[in-house]
């Protein structure tokens, strides 16, 4: 079937309402387009989950600080609308600017203590534009499920608690991150970078790989973990690390020893592009 479309919250909402009064299932998978195969995985996932699969595609300009990507963020609707239906997606919710933000916009989904580390540390009005839009989504789109990507680990935390805290009737999936041939975690930002630059990218994976390594060799001191990750990443010269921690997946804190809890998660510049990648120690780690 040919995927339908939406321009509008009403529209999108009376589908979805339409499906759920049929008594079907409805999925969701919120995006900025560019879609690559990490995105296509999370439509495969609701599609083989749910009766019915949304997909949003939607540059969020909230999330994007100053000097951010936002003006170059790759924009290709018709070419995503393909991906999605072929990947078995029934609607693309795929609203403009002004629906989203009309004149005179001015309520915040705002969090407290997650949103400050890590990711909020560097980009600090980046989560409050994310639980905005994502709240404002999920109004417009009631899915009964939404599917999220492991590879935006701090996003799920702060999304799962944003739906607790505020009794959101959805429930959030998490899917593994989809990669790369040799490693390098798929991003729609991998498109920003030069040759010399591509393979620079994978000392990310290759610095996960080392924490899983010394991990499991029963390494559990996180300083000795951190350092090791911060040797392999200085070994790319085109690389400079925003942060590279290992913290707890519950709270986000800091860890100063690592248990099964534990997440290896770093944020690194290459050249000018901004990359970020995140391991659960306590999970296999992805061997490419
Ligand atoms: P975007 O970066 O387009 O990602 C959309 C979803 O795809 C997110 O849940 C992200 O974690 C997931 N994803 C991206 N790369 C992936 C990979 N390699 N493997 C698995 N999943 C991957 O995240 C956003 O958009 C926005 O913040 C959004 C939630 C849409 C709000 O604007």
């Amino acid at each position: 079937m040919a995927i339908q479309r939406a321009e509008t919250a009403d529209q999108a909402r009376d589908t979805v309402n339409g499906w759920q009064t049929d008594g079907l299932s409805v999925g969701f998978v919120p995006t900025m387009g560019a879609l690559h195969e990490g995105h296509l995985s999370l439509v495969r996932a609701s599609v083989a989950e749910c009766d019915r699969t949304v997909v949003s595609i939607y540059v969020n300009p909230t999330q994007f600080g100053p000097g951010e990507d936002l003006e170059d963020y790759p924009r290709r609707l018709e070419r995503d609308c393909r991906a999605a239906e072929q990947a078995g997606a029934d609607l693309a919710f795929c609203p403009a600017d002004r629906a989203m933000y009309p004149e005179g916009y001015s309520t915040w989904v705002v969090q407290e203590g997650l949103t400050e580390v890590l990711e909020g540390e560097h980009r600090p009005t980046h989560f409050r534009g994310v639980l905005t839009v994502v709240c404002k989504l999920f109004n417009c789109v009631p899915a009964d499920r939404a599917y999220f990507g492991q590879k935006d680990f701090q996003q799920t935390v702060v999304v799962r608690r944003m739906v607790r805290d505020l009794n959101m009737p959805v429930s959030i999936r998490v899917m593994p991150t989809v990669r790369e041939e040799d490693g390098l975690a798929m991003s729609s930002r991998n498109a920003y970078l030069n040759e010399a630059e591509r393979r620079q990218a994978l000392c990310l994976y290759r610095a996960l790989g080392e924490a899983h390594r010394l991990y499991r060799n029963g390494e559990r001191h996180a300083d000795a973990l951190r350092a090791a990750m911060e040797r392999v990443i200085a070994k790319a010269p085109l690389a400079r690390a925003d942060y590279v921690d290992i913290v707890d997946a519950r709270t986000l804190r800091r860890a100063e020893s690592a248990d099964e809890q534990a997440v290896a998660v770093l944020a690194v510049r290459i050249g000018k592009t901004r990359l970020i990648d995140n391991h659960p120690l306590g999970e296999e780690f992805p061997e490419h």
